[in-house]
Protein backbone atom coordinates (compact mmCIF):
# COMPACT_ATOMS: atom_id res chain seq x y z
CA UNK A 1 0.00 0.00 0.00
CA UNK A 2 1.14 3.37 -1.17
CA UNK A 3 1.55 6.24 1.85
CA UNK A 4 -0.44 8.72 2.37
CA UNK A 5 0.99 12.35 1.69
CA UNK A 6 1.12 14.43 4.60
CA UNK A 7 -1.72 16.67 3.57
CA UNK A 8 -4.00 13.55 2.95
CA UNK A 9 -3.15 12.70 6.40
CA UNK A 10 -3.79 15.96 7.24
CA UNK A 11 -7.21 17.10 5.88
CA UNK A 12 -8.24 13.28 7.80
CA UNK A 13 -7.37 14.46 10.94
CA UNK A 14 -9.02 17.89 10.73
CA UNK A 15 -11.87 16.37 9.70
CA UNK A 16 -11.81 13.69 12.41
CA UNK A 17 -11.21 16.23 15.08
CA UNK A 18 -14.37 18.97 13.09
CA UNK A 19 -16.25 16.42 13.41
CA UNK A 20 -15.67 15.88 17.36
CA UNK A 21 -15.96 19.56 18.17
CA UNK A 22 -19.45 19.77 16.10
CA UNK A 23 -20.72 16.70 18.71
CA UNK A 24 -19.88 18.52 21.74
CA UNK A 25 -19.23 16.06 24.74
CA UNK A 26 -21.97 18.23 26.62
CA UNK A 27 -25.69 18.01 24.89
CA UNK A 28 -26.84 22.01 23.97
CA UNK A 29 -29.59 23.10 25.66
CA UNK A 30 -30.85 26.40 23.81
CA UNK A 31 -33.58 27.22 26.24
CA UNK A 32 -31.19 27.18 29.43
CA UNK A 33 -28.74 29.02 27.33
CA UNK A 34 -31.14 31.41 27.12
CA UNK A 35 -31.89 32.03 30.49
CA UNK A 36 -27.78 31.87 31.17
CA UNK A 37 -28.12 35.11 28.47
CA UNK A 38 -29.47 37.38 30.13
CA UNK A 39 -26.35 38.37 31.82
CA UNK A 40 -25.32 38.95 27.83
CA UNK A 41 -27.93 41.35 27.07
CA UNK A 42 -26.99 44.46 28.12
CA UNK A 43 -24.66 44.70 25.60
CA UNK A 44 -25.07 42.19 22.94
CA UNK A 45 -28.84 42.83 22.73
CA UNK A 46 -32.19 41.28 24.08
CA UNK A 47 -32.01 39.08 20.01
CA UNK A 48 -28.46 38.63 19.92
CA UNK A 49 -28.50 42.27 18.14
CA UNK A 50 -25.77 44.34 19.80
CA UNK A 51 -26.47 47.49 21.80
CA UNK A 52 -23.35 48.45 22.54
CA UNK A 53 -20.79 49.87 19.69
CA UNK A 54 -17.77 47.58 20.46
CA UNK A 55 -19.83 44.43 21.30
CA UNK A 56 -20.31 42.21 17.77
CA UNK A 57 -24.03 40.81 16.94
CA UNK A 58 -24.50 37.31 18.07
CA UNK A 59 -27.40 36.32 16.88
CA UNK A 60 -27.04 33.56 14.02
CA UNK A 61 -23.75 32.98 14.68
CA UNK A 62 -22.70 29.44 14.25
CA UNK A 63 -22.20 27.61 17.56
CA UNK A 64 -19.43 26.17 16.58
CA UNK A 65 -17.69 29.86 16.23
CA UNK A 66 -19.58 31.29 19.78
CA UNK A 67 -18.40 28.04 21.18
CA UNK A 68 -14.55 29.06 19.95
CA UNK A 69 -14.15 32.42 20.77
CA UNK A 70 -15.77 31.50 24.51
CA UNK A 71 -13.16 29.40 24.82
CA UNK A 72 -10.40 31.63 23.89
CA UNK A 73 -11.40 34.34 26.60
CA UNK A 74 -11.25 31.53 28.50
CA UNK A 75 -8.02 30.28 28.33
CA UNK A 76 -6.41 33.79 27.70
CA UNK A 77 -6.07 33.08 24.36
CA UNK A 78 -8.12 35.54 23.30
CA UNK A 79 -8.09 39.06 25.81
CA UNK A 80 -10.83 41.54 26.47
CA UNK A 81 -11.17 43.26 29.55
CA UNK A 82 -14.99 42.74 29.54
CA UNK A 83 -15.63 39.42 27.91
CA UNK A 84 -12.18 37.31 29.35
CA UNK A 85 -14.26 37.96 32.91
CA UNK A 86 -17.76 37.29 31.51
CA UNK A 87 -16.23 34.14 29.86
CA UNK A 88 -14.84 32.39 33.16
CA UNK A 89 -18.55 33.11 34.87
CA UNK A 90 -19.36 29.95 32.35
CA UNK A 91 -19.36 26.33 32.56
CA UNK A 92 -18.70 24.32 29.78
CA UNK A 93 -21.90 23.18 29.65
CA UNK A 94 -23.09 27.23 29.59
CA UNK A 95 -20.95 27.36 26.42
CA UNK A 96 -22.20 25.24 24.67
CA UNK A 97 -25.86 26.53 25.89
CA UNK A 98 -25.49 30.07 25.00
CA UNK A 99 -23.68 29.06 22.05
CA UNK A 100 -26.91 26.95 20.99
CA UNK A 101 -28.95 29.76 21.83
CA UNK A 102 -27.78 32.22 19.78
CA UNK A 103 -26.97 30.43 17.09
CA UNK A 104 -30.86 29.49 17.09
CA UNK A 105 -31.61 33.17 16.96
CA UNK A 106 -32.67 33.54 12.97
CA UNK A 107 -31.00 36.73 11.34
CA UNK A 108 -32.02 37.72 7.66
CA UNK A 109 -29.09 39.97 5.61
CA UNK A 110 -30.59 42.77 3.20
CA UNK A 111 -27.85 43.92 0.91
CA UNK A 112 -28.09 48.10 0.69
CA UNK A 113 -30.16 49.09 -2.70
C1 LIG B 1 -20.45 44.75 29.29
C2 LIG B 1 -20.67 44.32 27.93
C3 LIG B 1 -20.66 42.84 27.60
C4 LIG B 1 -21.30 41.81 28.27
C5 LIG B 1 -22.15 41.89 29.52
C6 LIG B 1 -21.02 40.61 27.51
N1 LIG B 1 -20.26 40.90 26.43
FE1 LIG B 1 -19.60 39.57 24.99
N2 LIG B 1 -18.55 41.04 24.10
C7 LIG B 1 -18.51 42.37 24.50
C8 LIG B 1 -17.53 43.08 23.69
C9 LIG B 1 -17.16 44.54 23.82
C10 LIG B 1 -16.99 42.14 22.78
C11 LIG B 1 -15.87 42.34 21.76
C12 LIG B 1 -14.60 41.93 22.51
C13 LIG B 1 -13.36 41.82 21.68
O1 LIG B 1 -13.03 42.75 20.96
O2 LIG B 1 -12.70 40.75 21.80
C14 LIG B 1 -17.67 40.87 23.06
C15 LIG B 1 -17.43 39.71 22.36
C16 LIG B 1 -18.10 38.52 22.57
C17 LIG B 1 -17.94 37.32 21.77
C18 LIG B 1 -17.04 37.19 20.55
C19 LIG B 1 -17.90 37.44 19.33
C20 LIG B 1 -17.18 37.45 18.03
O3 LIG B 1 -17.82 37.73 17.00
O4 LIG B 1 -15.97 37.17 17.98
C21 LIG B 1 -18.75 36.37 22.29
C22 LIG B 1 -18.95 34.95 21.79
C23 LIG B 1 -19.42 36.97 23.42
N3 LIG B 1 -19.00 38.28 23.56
C24 LIG B 1 -20.32 36.31 24.24
C25 LIG B 1 -20.86 36.84 25.40
C26 LIG B 1 -21.67 36.09 26.32
C27 LIG B 1 -22.07 34.64 26.13
C28 LIG B 1 -21.97 36.93 27.35
C29 LIG B 1 -22.78 36.63 28.58
C30 LIG B 1 -22.35 35.51 29.39
C31 LIG B 1 -21.36 38.21 27.05
N4 LIG B 1 -20.69 38.12 25.87
C32 LIG B 1 -21.48 39.35 27.85
C33 LIG B 1 -19.25 42.93 25.52
C34 LIG B 1 -20.00 42.24 26.44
Amino acid sequence: MRAKSPAATLAVVLAAALAAASAPATAQDAKAGRAKAQACMVCHGQNGISTQPDAPNLAGQPSYYLVAQLKAYQSGERRHEVMSMMAKTLSAEDVANVAAWFASIKVEAHLPK
